[in-house]
């Protein structure tokens, strides 16, 4: 396996692959490796030659406040589970090579960015769907896996992708969990035993939203309502969003007419996670 710090190396080996006739995927991640990114690189693996791994903590995706400083960093970790899952190339940049002095070039996704995550989380999408179009242009994947727990990011990237006729074919991976329901994250080791169980409610908010749309309940108020009194129980629990939307569009809905999503962004005791799962009418 190789391991590329540089754009000018990563690019190179990836365009000798090209012209080989070798289809290469990208994973593009922030590293702390957890079964979910080992599904997306499994996926990649079946539809590709060549699988790329970025590890890189974008600092232009965190606000002032977020956790870039203490995001966890687990490269020695990171690699070898890369090389036994078959990773043929990580792409492992630093932050002077992502963005040197002088950088000043973004993109912005308007519409699909401004609500859900977007609204708490100024200049968030934009830095994400910056580093993403940089690394298709360095990593010249023809395939991008994303997972589908950070659902808006999905669709944010795949407009990005229609809308600048990127030709990368960007596919959604379903969300690995734990057996008890949680869905898997980087960022749940920052929470405590205690913590962690009262994290469950979040899965189990979603299991409730999509039992009452199969037994009928299409009321979205009526469904957010029984969401947020499941979540409120908990006691370190804070919801930051509950939102129904278009599975698309991401537009807010009145009824679960059409293919949805529940998306939410809840504190466990000041740590922010989130979670969403289909609702089929
Ligand atoms: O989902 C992530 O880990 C990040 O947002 C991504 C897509 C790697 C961009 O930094």
């Amino acid at each position: 396996m190789q391991i590329f710090r540089t754009v000018r190396e990563m690019q190179a080996w990836s365009l000798g692959r090209r012209a080989e006739g070798r289809r290469i995927a990208l994973v593009p991640t922030m590293g702390a490796l957890h079964e979910g990114h080992l599904a997306l690189i499994d996926a990649a693996k079946k539809q590709a030659d060549e699988v790329v791994l970025s590890i890189y903590v974008n600092p232009t995706q965190f606000g002032p406040q977020e956790d870039f400083d203490k995001y966890p960093r687990t490269f020695d970790r990171d690699s070898d589970l890369a090389e036994q899952r078959g990773v043929a190339a990580i792409f492992a940049p630093s932050n002077e090579e992502m963005y040197p002095a002088g950088h000043q070039t973004f993109v912005t996704v308007t519409e699909l960015s401004r609500g859900l995550c977007g609204a708490f989380r100024p200049g968030h999408f934009r830095g994400v769907t910056t580093v993403v179009a940089k690394l298709f242009l360095i990593v010249q994947p023809q395939r991008a896996f994303f997972g589908e727990k950070d659902y808006q990011q999905l669709k944010v990237i795949q407009r990005m992708v229609a809308d600048l006729n990127i030709p990368v074919e960007v596919i959604g991976v379903e969300t690995v969990r734990d057996p008890d329901g949680l869905a898997m994250s980087s960022r749940n080791a920052y929470l405590s035993p205690e913590e962690r169980s009262e994290a469950l409610a979040i899965s189990r908010s979603i299991a409730l939203a999509q039992d009452l749309v199969k037994q009928g309940t299409h009321d979205c108020k009526n469904i957010l309502d029984q969401v947020q009194g499941l979540l409120f129980q908990g006691k370190f629990t804070m919801v930051q969003y509950a939102e129904i939307v278009d599975e698309e569009m991401l537009a807010p809905l009145a009824a679960v007419e059409r293919p949805a999503r529940l998306i939410l962004a809840v504190y466990i005791n000041g740590k922010r996670l989130i979670d969403n799962g289909p609702l089929r009418p």
